[in-house]
């Protein structure tokens, strides 16, 4: 199965016309478009429903994570539910198969660092309710890999599960772009595949520790290589 995917789509009132040429030529191309969260800019229901009807244009079968942009109203599930409606299917740990051939565990993901540098459980409440959610996230994506049966198994998450397809950002910000805790499941199931967005002045291409690809879809990133495209398709 052919497979498109970008992620920070961004979809407010000036970048909504954006989309269609992003996405232009996706129908032909691909049987699955992932979109891999920041949707929409602020998370409100108008701009979701904006981005349902540039989506509507597309036929593609559609399979989104939310971000946290998508979070920022505090309507994060009055956004789902309007793209639910346009037909994309949200998901948030729950398991996706496509027929036999291909599944997909999708999570929003969440920060925390990397590496010997990862933020650990240790001292004041809020702080271990930061590194909790993270724990939430990454058992959310052991669970939906687990569960799916089919040949091919796909990640979709919005922040990264490893550090070098973040290269490009300031190093400062590493911690709040992903954790190495999400890859865990990654290695431990190995799905063909990961996809995320969330980083956009990173690297298109990168791995985790155990050497599963992942691939940064942000629509920055996709637009400032060489040769620019609006969405990364791969064959599955
Ligand atoms: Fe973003
Ligand atoms: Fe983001």
């Amino acid at each position: 199965m052919r497979i498109a995917a970008v992620g920070d789509l961004h979809c407010r009132a000036d970048t909504r016309k954006n989309i269609g040429i992003a996405l232009a030529g996706v129908d032909s191309e691909a049987q699955c478009l992932l979109l891999a969260g920041d949707l929409t800019d602020h998370g409100t229901p108008e701009e979701a429903s904006w981005l349902a009807e540039e989506l509507s244009h597309f036929k593609v079968t559609k399979v989104a994570v939310l971000g946290n942009h998508d979070y920022e109203s505090g309507q994060e599930m009055v956004v789902k539910q309007k793209l639910e409606e346009a037909g994309i299917r949200v998901l948030d740990g729950e398991p996706l198969a496509l027929g036999e051939e291909v599944g997909i565990a999708g999570i929003k993901g969440f920060a925390g660092g990397f590496e010997h540098a990862q933020l650990q459980r240790f001292g004041e409440v809020p702080l271990k309710a930061f590194v909790d959610a993270c724990i939430a996230e990454e058992l959310k994506l052991e669970n939906a890999l687990f569960q799916l049966r089919t040949r091919v198994r796909i990640g979709l998450l919005h922040y990264s599960p490893c550090r070098p397809t973040l290269e490009g950002e300031p190093l400062e910000i590493f911690p709040f772009l992903g954790a190495t805790r999400l890859s865990g499941p990654i290695d431990q199931l190995r799905p063909a595949a990961v996809f995320h967005g969330h980083a956009h002045r990173g690297t298109l291409r990168g791995a985790t520790r155990g050497g599963v690809p992942v691939y940064n879809v942000a629509l920055p990133v996709l637009r400032r290589l060489e040769k620019p495209i609006g969405y990364l398709a791969l064959d599955l």
